[in-house]
């Protein structure tokens, strides 16, 4: 039994709401149990510095940060850090496949994305933000993009492992993001020793979390709210 009661392939409760940052284009609030996130985009606009510029395709920047106050016991240091500058890139590469990047040549697309509460998977949490505030700001998409944690602790395959499982002694750590509609893998990091079986199994799980995901970043977006 996990200390929450959830069941080994089942997610913590998720709460979303849409455009709760008045001066971003798209913003979205997730929550998945203690960890919550804030997400918001600017943009298309001109890129600077100039040299940046792409004339075939759009550019797209993530600026992930932890609050100081996001953490159990000490407070953050604030700012940036090697762990947020590797988390910003790997949210960037998740998101960027499902975005039309082509229809903005010439134009950066900003996704800034602050954890408010973290209790593991707050990368996740926010490539889930993410992709719900681009969509509010009515950029152009193939797909949503949802995303998991899913690992090994105390033995078992468990999904969105809270910060207690992801600190087990055997503990497996693999972030998930995928794009639904396609079944295609756009993140898949891993932290710990797995077994190929493990793998095969942890992929599996993510995969159909991540959908049941993508259920209720849909309904957010026909509803503008949505919690279970
Ligand atoms: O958050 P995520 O699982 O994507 O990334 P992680 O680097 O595996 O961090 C796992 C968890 O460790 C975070 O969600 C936080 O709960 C915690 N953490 C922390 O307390 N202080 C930090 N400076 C970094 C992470």
């Amino acid at each position: 039994m996990r200390s929450d009661k959830r069941k080994d392939d089942e997610f913590r409760s998720v709460k979303i709401k849409l455009n709760v940052v008045k001066s971003a284009l798209g913003s979205c609030y997730f929550e998945m149990g203690k960890t919550a996130v804030i997400a918001a985009t600017y943009g298309p606009q001109d890129v600077k510095p100039k040299h940046l510029e792409d004339a075939e395709k759009g550019i797209i920047m993530c600026n992930y940060n932890m609050l100081p106050f996001s953490v159990e016991g000490d407070r953050k240091r604030p700012g940036y850090d090697r762990r947020s500058v590797e988390i910003s890139k790997v949210v960037k590469e998740s998101l960027e496949p499902a975005i039309f990047l082509e229809e903005y040549a010439k134009y950066l697309i900003n996704i800034d994305m602050q954890i408010l509460q973290a209790d593991a998977g707050t990368r996740v949490v926010a490539i889930n933000a993410a992709a719900l505030a681009l969509a509010c700001a009515g950029i152009s998409m193939r797909d949503i993009v949802s995303a998991v944690a899913v690992g090994r602790a105390n033995g078992k395959i468990l999904v969105d492992l809270t910060k207690e499982e992801e600190d087990a002694e055997d503990a497996i750590d693999t972030p998930i993001a995928i794009m639904p509609k396609f079944g295609e893998i756009t993140l898949l990091q891993m932290d710990g020793i797995a077994s190929v079986d493990d793998m095969k199994k942890i992929i599996k799980q993510g995969e159909a979390a991540c959908q049941k995901i993508a259920e209720l970043q849909r309904n957010a977006l026909k509803n503008g709210i949505h919690s279970i």
